[in-house]
Formats: C-alpha cells, structure tokens, sequence
C-alpha cells in the first residue's frame, strides 16, 4: 500500500456525541443488533474503540471490552469491519494496529475475539498480526448460518506479574 493512502486514514474515539456513527456502521456490516450493553462497554473501554475515517467519510469501527481478570487485563475486540467499498485500503490495519500498540503499551495479558467460522477474509486478516485460532464453538450464533465460531487469540508476553 502507497503511503499516500494511509494519510488519508484517521481514527477518532467514541463519545456519546458520535455513538450514532458506530451504530450506522453496524448496521450496516453486521447481521447482529447490538444491545446497550455492547454501547456501553465500548464507550467504557476508552481509547480501544475507534471510529475511523477515510478523508472525512466514517467508513469503519474497532469496537472493544476490558475484561479483568486476577490483576491483568483481556481485550475483547466485540466487532472490526470496515465499509465494503473501503476494504483493501488498510483501513482494518490500521484500526487493529492502534489496539494493538496500546495494548502493548498497557499491562495487557491477551487480545481475543470471537469469528464465525466461514469467515475467511477475517480470519486470515486476523492471522497475519499474529492471531491463532484456540478453540471452536458449536451453535455459539443463534440467527446465522453456520452459527459455529473460532475463538482468536493474541497472548502478550510483556505482563508484569501483579505485585
Ligand atoms: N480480499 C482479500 N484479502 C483482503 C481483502 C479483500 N477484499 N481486504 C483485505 N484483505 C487482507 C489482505 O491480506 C490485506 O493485506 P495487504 O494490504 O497486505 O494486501 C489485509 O487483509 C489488510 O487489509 P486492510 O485493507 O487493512 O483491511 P480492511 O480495511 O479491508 O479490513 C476487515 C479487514 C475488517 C476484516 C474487513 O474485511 C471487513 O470489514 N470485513 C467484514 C466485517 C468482518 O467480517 N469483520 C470481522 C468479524 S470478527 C469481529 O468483528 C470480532
């Protein structure tokens, strides 16, 4: 990808003033209504979920959960998608990269996410940062074909051990 195009990316968090743009995007990239607990979560994690622009059109999301656990701290990515005119431009790249280098940054233990089975433009996307599939889940959807799933997972080495 030409610098050029990456310049033209830009991320912006999530506050209640902007929300709407997330919901808009997820409904239209995935089968799946989000409940105000999937809202509230993502705005609680901060600077891990993102909105990003391609020049000024909102064109894609990494949403995430803080989950903690015995002193260290899980990152669930909830959804990452980016507007099918949009994709192949780095725009997935770079949403994930952001979470990524902050979770480097921040005592975070593991990054993991749940794909559906079939989707393998996701999983391979997922694969080339590192991810590994742990476990598959039967009839983990209950409204979409296949409704199995992989877990993916991204374990951090950097944890300090809780003092
Ligand atoms: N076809 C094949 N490979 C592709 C494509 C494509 N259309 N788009 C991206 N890739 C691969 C390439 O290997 C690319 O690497 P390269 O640039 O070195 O060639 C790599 O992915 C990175 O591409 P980006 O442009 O950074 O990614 P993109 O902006 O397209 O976003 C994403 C990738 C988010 C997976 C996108 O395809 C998407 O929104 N899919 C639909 C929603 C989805 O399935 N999200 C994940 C579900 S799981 C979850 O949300 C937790």
């Amino acid at each position: 990808m030409g610098a050029g195009r990456e310049m033209a990316i830009s991320l912006d968090g999530v506050r209640d003033k902007n929300v709407m743009q997330l919901k808009k995007l997820n409904t239209a990239l995935f089968p799946v209504r989000y409940n105000d607990k999937y809202y509230a979560d993502a705005l609680a994690s901060g600077e891990f979920t993102k909105l990003a622009y391609f020049s000024d059109i909102c064109v894609g999301s990494i949403a995430c959960r803080l989950e903690k656990k015995e002193g260290a701290v899980r990152v669930y990515i909830m959804t990452l998608g980016v507007l099918a005119p949009y994709r192949g431009l780095g725009v997935g790249t770079k949403l994930l990269t952001h979470v990524l280098d902050l979770s480097s940054k921040q005592n975070i233990s593991e990054i993991y996410l749940h794909v559906q089975t079939n989707n393998d433009d996701a999983i391979a996307f997922y694969k080339k940062f590192g991810f590994e599939i742990t476990e598959t889940i039967q009839n983990y959807y209950t409204n979409i074909t296949p409704p199995d799933c992989y877990v993916l997972s991204k374990v951090f080495s950097h944890v300090s051990p809780k003092k």
